[in-house]
């Protein structure tokens, strides 16, 4: 689908995405920019759960591939 892993890898930014977005790595994890953030729907517990295994995790963190 059309989630921000599948936009970076279609305009070739190397974002890994090792588990091709089902929940099980933080390889997709990205930096959401100030007033995008806010516009999300909030994570599911388990996007959160992997978040919390990603390295330089910041208040602005999301998965890549659960970003639509
Ligand atoms: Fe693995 Fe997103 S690609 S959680």
């Amino acid at each position: 689908g059309d989630n921000v892993l599948y936009l970076a890898h279609k305009h070739g930014i190397d974002l890994e995405g090792a588990c091709e977005a089902s929940l099980a790595c933080s390889t997709c994890h990205v930096y959401v920019s100030d007033g995008h953030f806010d516009k999300l729907p909030e994570p599911e517990e388990r996007e959160d759960d992997m978040l919390d295994m990603a390295p330089m995790l910041q208040e602005n963190s999301r998965l890549g591939c659960q970003i639509i």
